[in-house]
């Protein structure tokens, strides 16, 4: 175990949801499993059900571990009989939140525990504000120890509802304690991103407009919006994805070299990027929604035909943008973002292209001219890289053709930790590397809130296609 982490209690708002239940108390599990964190870690589950008993919740979250594959009944009984805790808080009123305060300072008395608190806000977007509030009212923030907050995203769904939002928390918190996840961040291949640019200095040396042509990063998802047409009416593709996933892939890939790999250089590189990004132009941008189609040989219904969505809605399950980094390094090199629910296959990529030999001196085997070397980083699945290169083909003829060299991260390295994990043990640690800064939901914000505020068409795409023939195009 670090000897740096300290024990804590783990206070989780929305622990009946399905965030809660699919990742944070497996990987807080895990965590504990492994001794990562100290023993007397504590976890107070928060929810409105003011009915449910330690013991209720216990049981829910003895099968939700269970269910993410972990075998050893016992041990989790174990942990669950003398880690988890839970608290009703009804409506969330002044009284209720009171209420709770009693129930944290008496669980931190009884267990010896120095006051340090995570407040993790694993519920509904419209849930934040009203309690992050009552988080400072109530002056839970205060405490022996040291107090942080962790919220999930969405971070807000515009530039005026971020600034409202990071202003409420900087009322009751400092931004040291604050801890905006982008669960992408904690992924290793996304992590690995950064080791492949700054830990190679061959690659560093062609990462230019001079070398680089263009850039595409694609999230594919071929699921729908499954239950969630009430968050997903009110979000589309834009806010679901681009604001936060597909932006992080961008700054990792277009930021310059951080003065030292730690939080305050990095996220300064990271808002650097966007600050330096160019409007989004209209002609930059496609929209789609899909229709019915077929995705592994089954019909599925369109995006309007599914529950709780309107037959009319005109919200986008699918954007293309090209967006231009106007700096030193970028100037002229398209970044295409592209990211659509119910495409044909599941895949995150960022895929590099290279710009072609100037003259071409050997004939091309596949009859397309010379090729230029593809640097492809796989997210997931199949996460690892792969890089083209142009090869001899055996024979008497000097003609070259595209062949790929790889690296694999399961095969190096077998099974890959999960984001949760990884990041829940940094906001134990203190360490704000891995986590979006106020500065940068703003900066995204900024560029953003204009493409959602114009009014464009939005086009039809066949499920279990690649998206609009618009985008195509573009
Ligand atoms: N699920 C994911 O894979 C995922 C991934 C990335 C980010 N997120 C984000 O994580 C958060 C939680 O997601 P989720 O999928 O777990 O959502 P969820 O299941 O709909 O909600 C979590 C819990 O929050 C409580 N809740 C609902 N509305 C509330 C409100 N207005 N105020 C306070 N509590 C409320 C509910 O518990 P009670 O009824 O018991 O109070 C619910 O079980 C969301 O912000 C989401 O965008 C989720």
């Amino acid at each position: 175990m670090s000897t740096k982490l300290e024990p804590t209690l783990i206070v989780i708002f929305g622990a009946t949801g399905d965030l809660a239940h699919r990742k944070i108390l497996p990987a807080l599990y895990e965590m504990a499993v492994e001794g990562q964190v100290p023993e007397q870690t504590l976890i107070l589950g928060v929810g409105r059900n003011k009915g449910k008993s330690d013991a209720a919740f216990r049981q829910d979250v003895n099968q939700s571990i269970e269910k993410s594959g972990v075998s050893d009944a016992d041990a989790i009984t174990k942990w669950c009989d003398t880690r988890i805790f839970y608290q009703g808080i009804g409506k969330g009123t002044r009284e209720e939140f009171s209420k709770l305060h009693a129930k944290i300072t008496s669980l931190e008395k009884k267990h010896k525990l120095n006051g340090n608190r995570i407040f993790h806000l694993a519920i509904p977007p419209e849930g934040f504000g009203p309690t992050i509030k009552s988080l400072g009212v109530s002056e839970l923030n205060k405490s022996l120890g040291w107090t942080r907050l962790v919220i999930e995203k969405p971070f807000g769904r515009d530039l005026q509802s971020a600034r409202e939002l990071n202003d409420l928390i900087h009322k009751y918190f400092e931004e040291k304690q604050v801890y905006r996840i982008d669960h992408y961040l904690g992924k290793e291949t996304v992590q690995n991103l950064l080791a492949f640019r700054f830990g190679n200095s061959l690659f560093e040396s062609v990462w230019n407009r001079e070398k680089i042509e263009k850039v595409e990063i694609i999230v594919a998802e071929e699921l729908g919006i499954e239950s969630r047409a009430d968050y997903y009416e009110k979000s589309g593709a834009l806010r679901d994805m681009v604001q936060n996933h597909l932006t992080q892939l961008l700054t990792l890939t277009a930021m310059e070299i951080p003065l030292a790999f730690q939080s305050d250089d990095l996220r300064f590189e990271k808002v650097k990027v966007l600050r330096s990004i160019a409007p989004i132009r209209a002609e930059d941008v496609v929209f789609g929604q899909y229709t019915e189609g077929e995705i592994g040989g089954n019909g599925v219904r369109g995006y309007r035909q599914e529950e709780g969505v309107r037959s009319d809605s005109t919200t986008p399950t699918f954007v293309a943008l090209k967006m231009r980094v106007e700096n030193w390094r970028w100037h002229g090199v398209p970044f295409y973002l592209k990211t659509g629910k119910r495409l044909k296959d599941r895949m995150s990529e960022i895929v590099v292209t290279f710009r072609c030999p100037p003259v071409a001196l050997f004939k091309s085997s596949e009859g397309k001219g010379t090729q230029p070397n593809v640097l492809v980083i796989a997210i997931q699945p199949n996460e690892g890289f792969r890089i083209s290169f142009q090869v001899k083909q055996p024979g008497p003829e000097m003609a070259v053709q595209s062949e790929w060299m790889h690296f694999s991260y399961s095969e190096a390295f077998g099974p890959i930790p999960e984001a949760y994990h990884t990041l829940l043990l940094d906001v134990m640690r203190g360490d704000q590397t891995l986590f979006v800064s106020a500065d940068e939901t703003l900066a995204s914000w900024q560029l953003y809130t204009p493409v959602l505020h114009a009014h464009r068409a939005v086009h039809p795409y066949p499920a279990g296609s690649w998206g609009p023939k618009e985008a195509e195009k573009m």
